[in-house]
């Protein structure tokens, strides 16, 4: 039977669905949400599974987005009296499955949290009032009865590094929270229309899963040792069942595809510490940007031969600082120190807990074992803001520039080696390269995010509205600030009067510092800066947007503009060749 409860002014329902004997999906369906993990666009909503097993004792496998307390503590209420609870399994801890676990224990005060131990230890810092708990890993079981035995499988990386798989023996499902997972909001509890989901499933893969491959074909390893998987029961999206065989074997197929080629950044923290967690994910999203992957290991939880293994194949390294007080952290990384290849690419981060290992210190190591820096090492001097966190997004993709520079690829996802860019047509190229375009600047401002892009790839393509598209390529960190929906001000450089903007905007900074320090310029209706020294300027918002390989197609429409001389010209940007800017 198929239940639902809704909260229409925000578009969230709630779905409740038997989909096995003693096990009920309650799925979170947040049909507008446009926007996760701040640069993934989304097109369909998503989702937030959630299930319910009933043996002779009860199992919650994980929660929802707070955005859904209401609703889902409601719905939870109708299904059972929460305080039967036993176990609580946490599979990853961001917010928007973990997001009502302190809730769901406070109706639930005798539950125990079943998670990994890094979950736990985050777990510990969301929620205030102690709880009880339990350490899960590979090959751990619970027996809940009605023959409902539980199998757990660590599988890191997917998305976090805490994430584990819950693998019920009786109904041979497997939970895998946001493995297996898509962004697609639809009230069809199942995959039965796979020409609807395919698109998202994949993109889903690519923008999550893809770039820690070699860690999905070890979770997929430990999952064909499990026996029969009859249906997926995943975090996001339609539940896995009906085309459970060929979906799986999409994953198999791309991440063997992608960990033969696999180029790795290795992100090696403390989680639980200072700011360590956010400033981390904000590198790690930039660097995945560039197409290039990142593992990330908790070095105050890991085996040191773990991060030995990484920090040895990564092509790039990257320490948050730990407690100078850590020492299974200090460990972690003296042994990491004996295994660092001077090709290797480093970047250092202060994790701002108090107690900071000084940087310094660990930066000359690396410098006189030959390692290059791929950022400036960020020093966080004040509780970090949203432009902090956008800055290490940018450090993130310039680390990534790098490590596909040094592997001879361009930095962009799909991308060609050099051997296939030398043996493009060379004719072709100088003849693509005599599409000529003008020099803009475009600016926006979010929140307190405000960020600038140097843009060429701009041509007219509407009258009614007056609208126009613009090419962005996917690593670059503004894409984040022009989803569909996004305001921006596209300014117009004037022919003979740009070298200095020009300049200005090209300039790679450092972490924290202000893109528009020493920029003339005004505030636009809609909240970005227009640039003073510009020749024209319009405010406009991104209406559409098209994925073309290396690059996104924004469609936008202009609310209103100004031109400050008459007379003046765009300035225009010749090119010889047509595979650069
Ligand atoms: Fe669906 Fe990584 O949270």
């Amino acid at each position: 039977m198929v239940a639902i409860a809704e909260n229409v002014q925000h578009r969230l329902t709630i779905q409740t669905v038997e989909i096995a004997p003693n096990t009920t999906a309650i799925r979170s369906l947040d049909w507008d949400r446009d926007r996760f993990d701040i640069e993934f666009g989304l097109q369909n909503g998503t989702t937030y599974n959630s299930y319910l097993i009933r043996g002779e004792q009860t199992v919650l496998i994980d929660t929802s987005h707070q955005k859904f307390r209401q609703l889902y503590l409601d719905t939870l209420k109708s299904l059972i009296n929460p305080k039967i609870i036993d176990y609580i399994i946490v599979s990853h801890t961001e917010p928007d499955h973990s997001g009502l676990v302190e809730d769901v224990l406070q109706l639930a005060p005798r539950a125990t949290v079943l998670a990994s131990k890094i979950a736990l230890q985050f777990l510990e810092s969301l929620v205030h009032d102690p709880f009880s708990k339990r350490i899960v890993k590979s090959g751990d079981r619970i027996n809940i009865g009605k023959g409902h035995e539980i199998e757990f499988v660590s599988a890191p990386n997917l998305h976090w590094p805490d994430t584990i798989f819950s693998y019920d023996r009786k109904t041979e499902t497997l939970f895998t929270c946001d493995a297996f997972g898509m962004h697609f909001c639809d009230n069809r509890t199942f995959d039965e229309d796979l020409e609807a989901i395919e698109a998202d499933f994949r993109f889903y893969y690519d923008c999550l899963m893809g770039p820690n491959a070699r860690s999905l074909l070890n979770a997929m390893k430990r999952m064909s040792e499990l026996g029969k998987i009859n249906m997926i029961a995943n975090g996001h999206g339609p539940i896995l069942y009906h085309h459970l065989e060929i979906l799986t074997e999409c994953y198999q197929v791309w991440s063997q595809r992608q960990a033969k080629t696999e180029t790795t950044v290795g992100l090696f923290y403390v989680s639980e510490y200072g700011y360590g967690q956010q400033i981390a994910t904000a590198i790690a999203e930039g660097i995945q940007k560039t197409g290039v992957g990142v593992e990330v290991i908790d070095i105050s939880t890991a085996e040191l031969q773990e991060i030995q293994e990484l920090a040895g194949r990564a092509k790039g390294v990257v320490i948050g600082m730990p407690p100078s007080t850590d020492i299974t952290a200090q460990a972690g990384i003296s042994s990491l120190l004996s295994v660092v290849k001077n090709k290797q690419l480093i970047g250092l981060f202060e994790s701002y807990g108090g107690d900071d290992e000084p940087i310094d210190t660990l930066r000359r190591k690396f410098i006189d074992l030959g390692v290059k820096e791929a950022f400036s090492a960020i020093r966080i001097k004040e509780t970090p803001s949203e432009n902090t966190f956008h800055h290490c997004q940018e450090a993130g993709i310039d680390l990534g520039q790098l490590v596909m520079r040094d592997c001879g690829e361009s930095s962009t996802k799909g991308n060609r080696n050099i051997k296939q860019i030398k043996s493009l047509d060379v004719n072709m190229e100088k003849a693509l390269g005599r599409i000529s375009n003008g020099l803009y600047i475009v600016t926006t401002q979010k929140g307190n995010i405000k960020s600038a892009m140097l843009a060429s790839w701009v041509a007219q393509a509407s009258f009614q509205p007056l609208g126009f598209t613009i090419a962005v390529a996917k690593d670059r960190a503004i894409d984040s600030l022009m989803q569909v929906g996004d305001c921006f001000v596209l300014n117009v450089l004037e022919e003979g009067n740009y070298q200095e903007l020009k300049k200005h905007f090209l300039k790679r900074l450092h972490p924290g510092t202000d893109r528009f320090a020493g920029v003339k310029f005004q505030t636009a209706k809609n909240g970005s800066p227009i640039l003073t020294d510009a020749l024209a300027y319009m405010e406009c918002e991104v209406e559409k947007s098209m994925e073309c390989s290396d690059h996104c197609i924004l469609y936008c429409s202009v609310q209103e503009g100004r031109v400050s001389k008459a007379d003046a010209l765009t300035a225009v940007r010749h090119r010889k060749v047509g595979n650069y800017y």
